[in-house]
């Protein structure tokens, strides 16, 4: 994969992503074999909004490759907070490093921000759009767990707002997977999204109700109701708390069933489910830093 900028999933082949993967896998198995290769690089790290799993696995893989990071840090303490635009933010910074991680509120920010710079800039979540290295190792955890092969799938949760599934139901195409949505009728997916799923021939159906399609799915992915995209917050309040699971829940699905979630978990997952051979989201976030080795190690120019 020779790629300058990663914005979207749309952007990603089904031989692009197997071909991360595929090098994920390597270096799980083997976690020396790619230590050091890229000794002397530096990625920047943007984060206009919060980040734990993101920010952090991004910068244990830049230093597991022998490379290190340069990061703006908060918002608060950056030049931001003294009125500097993000293209020039961008422009500046790409002189710092051979490559970029942005995470920015406003949709369509990355795919802005990549037209200022020369050096590969990565999306890490632009708003309520995408978040296509989320969606890498959101795969590559389906791929260990249920395979790729007659996979059906059920995502639950905000759908409207979270990037993660935009990303994720986009790139699920490619493999023919079934997309069974799952949500309250006023989170249900954009309609954008729901056009491109149409143009790219997905099997797609949605529902309010888990239990009308739990026994079928083979990987339930549930997310977090985004609160802090919900332009008013008794609206949130109306759907908070709807949709969650528990262990007595898993009774009704198949029992080789992967639960997973992007996290950070708010309620939607409660904690008896951590202990039972479904949960899979903490493999899913430690998943991350193989994925996003693999990924940087492509874009650096690291291709064999
Ligand atoms: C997600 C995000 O930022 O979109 N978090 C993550 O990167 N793992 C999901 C979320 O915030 O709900």
């Amino acid at each position: 994969m020779r790629q300058d900028h990663i914005i979207s999933a749309k952007q990603l082949s089904r031989e692009d992503i197997e071909e991360v993967l595929d090098r994920a896998g390597e270096i799980a198995a083997d976690p020396s074999s790619f230590q050091g290769r890229h000794e002397g690089s530096l990625l920047g790290l943007l984060f206009f909004e919060p980040s734990t799993r993101t920010k952090m696995s991004f910068s244990a893989a830049m230093k597991r490759l022998g490379g290190d990071i340069v990061d703006m840090g908060t918002v608060e303490s950056s030049s931001v907070k003294k009125g500097e635009s993000l293209a020039d933010t961008v422009r500046v910074v790409e002189g710092y490093a051979d490559a970029l991680v942005l995470r920015h509120p406003s949709e369509g920010s990355a795919k802005m921000a990549s037209e200022f710079v020369a050096v590969p800039l990565i999306n890490a979540g632009d708003g309520a759009g995408q978040h296509p290295t989320q969606t890498l190792l959101d795969l590559y955890t389906i791929r260990e767990n249920a395979g790729f092969e007659d996979l059906t799938i059920g995502i639950m949760g905000d759908l409207k707002y979270g990037r993660t599934v935009h990303s994720l139901a986009h790139a699920l195409t490619v493999f023919d997977a079934r997309q069974h949505f799952i949500s309250p009728e006023s989170l249900q997916l954009p309609r954008s999204v729901r056009y491109d799923l149409h143009e790219a021939g997905a099997d797609v159906r949605e529902h309010t109700e888990l239990d009308e399609v739990l026994p079928e799915l083979d990987v339930l992915y549930v997310t977090r109701i985004q609160e802090e995209r919900f332009p008013d917050e008794s609206e949130y309040h109306e759907v908070a708390g709807e949709y969650q699971i528990d262990a007595s829940t898993l009774s009704a699905a198949n029992d080789d069933l992967t639960v997973m979630h992007p996290l950070p978990r708010v309620d939607e997952i409660d904690h008896d489910v951590d202990g039972t051979s479904a949960a899979k989201y903490f493999d899913q976030a430690h998943n991350g830093v193989p994925v996003r080795m693999a990924l940087l190690d492509m874009v650096l120019g690291g291709d064999r």
